[in-house]
């Protein structure tokens, strides 16, 4: 992920439910004998854990549970990425990076960067690059050439079904995909949604989240922040929207299409054309994550918010 020169230290955080698991993971890792993994810790306290870390990847959240509500989950988890974020704050590198990947993942990401005001706020990640490697993987199929072939495949919104995969801008072999494929009915009909549902249709077949699929993109959307971003290609990353070029409301976490440097930073891509369908689309994700903001208000320090979330849009991976 990092590079075949860069040696790692682990410091994992479980809780203490889960010491004997997470015990369990750190034989694993010592067994395996990882060329570059010269330290694994384990600890229950994020204050222990989270010491000088220069990357944070925030795997676990609370799962929703049979007949919870979306609002209790986002409250419940909040609480936890309230936590986590005082400690990222507090004992973390100062230029720490942070991606988010348990769900509702957007925001809380977002509740962790409020909760973190020494680390900059362009630092926090919440995973999308599942859905961009799912999108790709699809057009690749629908093609008929192999996923090397996809580029600027880029996510816009929440990572739940409200997520808007692009395949306006999106290119195949250097063209056009709407071009190579031709069929805007597909697109529309079947590669959005299955993109969009991927996460539950999985959880259906075989019972649990995604593991190795994700596990691969969360190294790949870290590694597209340490190499530079091909010419004219992006990666997509969940990030803050302030200052974004596209007029999406400032202050939430919202997948777009960035490009790096390879320094570990990056920018969002302003060239991306936004035709009719893809800012609808983009404006219900959009209103979406303003509403899961405004459930949250209580944990990033806004008053007076109060939470009404109609439609409950059900996350990628819960039934
Ligand atoms: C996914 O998209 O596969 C995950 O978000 C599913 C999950 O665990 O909620």
């Amino acid at each position: 992920m990092f590079g075949k020169q860069q040696p790692l230290a682990l410091q994992l955080l479980g809780s203490e439910r889960s010491r004997e698991a997470l015990e369990g993971v750190a034989m694993e890792l010592e067994d395996s004998l990882y060329p570059l993994l010269r330290e694994v810790s384990i600890g229950v306290d994020p204050r222990a854990v989270f010491k000088d870390a220069d990357w944070a990847l925030m795997i676990g959240a609370k799962p929703r549970g049979p007949g919870q509500e979306r609002a209790d989950l986002l409250d419940q988890n909040g609480r936890i990425f309230v936590d986590q974020g005082k400690a990222l704050n507090e004992v973390a590198s100062p230029d720490c990076k942070v991606m988010v990947v348990g769900n509702p993942c957007n925001t809380n990401a977002l509740i962790a960067m409020e909760n973190a005001p020494r680390i900059p706020r362009r630092n926090f990640h919440a995973l999308t690059r599942l859905d961009e490697n799912r999108a790709k993987c699809q057009l690749a199929l629908k093609a008929g050439m192999f996923y090397t072939s996809v580029a600027r495949t880029a996510i816009w919104g929440n990572h739940s079904t409200t997520q808007v995969p692009d395949f306006v801008n999106a290119r195949i072999n250097g063209r056009p995909a709407i071009d190579v494929i031709g069929d805007m009915k597909w697109f529309r009909e079947d590669f959005t949604p299955t993109v969009a549902t991927r996460g539950g249709a999985l959880i259906k077949k075989w019972g649990r989240s995604s593991a190795a699929s994700t596990a691969v993109s969360i190294a790949d959307a870290i590694r597209s922040l340490v190499v530079p971003t091909p010419a004219g290609d992006c990666f997509s990353s969940a990030v803050i929207t302030d200052g974004n070029p596209y007029g999406i409301a400032e202050g939430i976490v919202f997948s777009m299409p960035c490009r790096s440097k390879g320094d570990g930073g990056y920018e969002v891509c302003d060239d991306f054309i936004i035709d009719d369908w893809l800012r609808s689309k983009i404006r219900a994700s959009e209103d979406e994550l303003l509403k899961e903001r405004d459930c949250v208000g209580h944990l990033i320090g806004v008053e007076g918010a109060s939470c009404a979330i109609t439609v409950d849009t059900t996350l990628p991976g819960e039934n």
